[in-house]
């Protein structure tokens, strides 16, 4: 018997696994995301503050290794955000994931390209207003997850949006392996999205400091910045992200930065973990399940070991 999934998103998408590989700027490039979806999940390209050449660019590495559908997130802080769009409308993307912010405005025009649009969400408020606003499903994703997070752990928030919305939630936060799946479901959720799991892929093109560090991670070594300054997000513990921490204490005293310095800040430290792997000065974003994760896999066998172990455990 195989345990039965209620999520026409899926199956419109012709899925093997109710999986989503979330969109991570720098890490979710496009052959992370292509390798996901060939592989039978949906594969995610994020596009942090890229401008609209570079998010082509990986729209069409991803098309080099799958012909199937993957998505792109468009964070919605970013300042080119418009080209962005663009850009994904020209090439026939099938799904929109946004983060950071409210779609609203973009979903009709996305709609009548006939393009999925999936917002994360952090609480139920938002999860209402996205789903009056007319979007497909929800990433209700708690804040055991890597990267920008709200204040809402996994366990309360899903069951909480499944209560209050009548599309599909998917949930994200904190899920590694497939007992973080079977427990989803159990509590309404008719997907999942994971991000951190697929940072220590093989065909993650992440640094290798980076996979390492993920992969050596136990339970308690990841720690959130903007406490104080505002944008939480969960990092790796370093020596830097540690001292940032330290750091904000003191800066909270001095006027906020402005939009130019949030994303040099943000972008810059991001990029030198992903691509330099520099321990000294990188933002090392990683989630919880950090220390569930003891060894890099290719992600087909991800997604078939993730969701076999679910399906033993459901059924
Ligand atoms: C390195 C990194 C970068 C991320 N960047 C984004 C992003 O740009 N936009 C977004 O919506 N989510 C982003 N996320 C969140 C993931 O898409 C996903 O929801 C999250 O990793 C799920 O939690 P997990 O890490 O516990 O699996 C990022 C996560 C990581 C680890």
């Amino acid at each position: 018997m195989s345990f039965k999934l209620n999520n026409p998103l899926f199956e419109k998408l012709g899925m093997k696994y109710p999986i989503i590989q979330g969109g991570m700027a720098w890490a979710g490039t496009g052959h992370l995301a292509g390798s996901v979806s060939e592989a039978g999940g949906l594969g995610i390209i994020g596009t942090g503050y890229w401008k609209a050449d570079k998010v082509r660019e990986e729209i069409h590495r991803a098309r080099e290794v799958t012909d199937k559908p993957f998505g792109v997130n468009v964070m919605l802080l970013s300042r080119h955000i418009r080209e962005v769009f663009d850009v994904v409308i020209e090439e026939g993307v099938k799904v929109v994931a946004t983060g950071a912010g409210d779609p609203s405005p973009f979903i009709d025009e996305l709609h009548s390209h006939g393009i999925l649009v999936i917002p994360v969400i952090p609480s139920v408020g938002l999860a209402k207003m996205m789903e009056k606003k007319g979007v497909d499903a929800v990433v209700a994703e708690g804040m055991e997850s890597g990267g920008h997070i709200g204040s809402l752990t996994t366990m309360t928030l899903v069951p909480q949006v499944v209560d209050a919305v009548n599309i599909p939630v998917i949930a994200a936060g904190g899920i590694g392996d497939g007992r973080g799946v079977a427990a989803a479901f159990m509590l309404g959720a008719s997907g999942v999205q994971m991000g951190t799991r697929f940072l220590a892929s093989e065909e993650s093109e992440v640094h290798e400091n980076f996979k390492n560090a993920v992969v050596k991670a136990k339970d308690i070594d990841t720690l959130v910045t903007g406490e104080i300054m505002g944008n939480r997000a969960r990092v790796l513990k370093t020596k830097m992200s540690k001292n940032f921490v330290k750091q904000e204490r003191i800066e909270i005293q001095k006027p906020k930065p402005d939009a130019d310095a949030i994303e040099d800040l943000e972008n810059g430290s991001l990029r030198r973990a992903v691509i330099d792997g520099d321990k000294a000065t990188g933002a090392f974003m990683a989630g919880q399940v950090s220390g569930l994760i003891t060894e890099l896999k290719p992600v087909a066998q991800i997604l078939e070991d993730t969701w076999s172990q679910a399906e033993d455990l459901l059924n």
